[in-house]
């Protein structure tokens, strides 16, 4: 299946996290691989120049330090061509209630209007928190749906359970 219109975009983090010990694949990485093979769709990394440390602590009070300052940290990869894309998948943890500030730095720099958001969120115990409505308010040309959110200790030990509530967003959505 190849999906020309629509473009998963993702933010994750391997190392050190709530719940699910040290891990070495993020759990947004895993669940915006699977989102790209439901789809056949192309899978972009929202990663940072400067990345973030393994170590949950040290990567809490850089996060924390870029959220207070509504920082926009340089990206490390290129941008993907936008030019045929409707529609994001966009994937990424719940940080403190909102996006990790990465993710602000790539929707800042693309063109979001007229472009459709889907909200994959992964946690571990807020869902969503205020994502959907950060991104309303930050991209107001965008149209954000309704997302969906998984737990990322779910996401790193159940992947049926992962890939079925997965689909189902999906398939809701009738982008599948
Ligand atoms: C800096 C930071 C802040 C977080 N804040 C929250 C939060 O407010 N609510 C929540 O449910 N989970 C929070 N989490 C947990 C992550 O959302 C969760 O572990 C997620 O599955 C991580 O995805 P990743 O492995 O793709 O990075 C936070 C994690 C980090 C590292």
């Amino acid at each position: 299946m190849e999906n020309g219109n629509t473009l998963v975009a993702y933010f994750s983090r391997s190392g050190e996290n709530y719940k699910v010990g040290v891990v070495e694949k993020g759990s947004a990485k895993i669940l915006a691989s699977y989102a790209s093979k439901m789809l056949g769709a192309p899978e972009y990394e929202i990663a940072t120049v400067d990345g973030y440390p393994e170590d949950l602590l040290e990567c809490n009070k850089l996060a924390r330090k870029e959220l207070d300052e509504n920082a926009r940290p340089a990206l490390k990869n290129m941008l993907p061509d936008m030019s045929s894309i409707k529609n994001i998948v966009l994937v990424y943890p719940n940080w403190w209630g909102d996006l990790p500030m990465a993710v602000y730095s790539f929707l800042d720099k693309i063109n979001t209007d007229g472009i459709t958001i889907y909200p994959v969120c992964t946690h571990e115990d807020n869902g969503l928190g205020m994502t959907e409505r950060m991104l309303s308010q930050a991209y107001p040309k965008a149209s954000v749906q309704k997302g969906v959110a998984i737990r990322g200790s779910v996401v790193q030990s159940s992947p049926f359970q992962t890939e079925s509530t997965l689909k189902k967003y999906l398939e809701d959505r009738e982008l599948i």
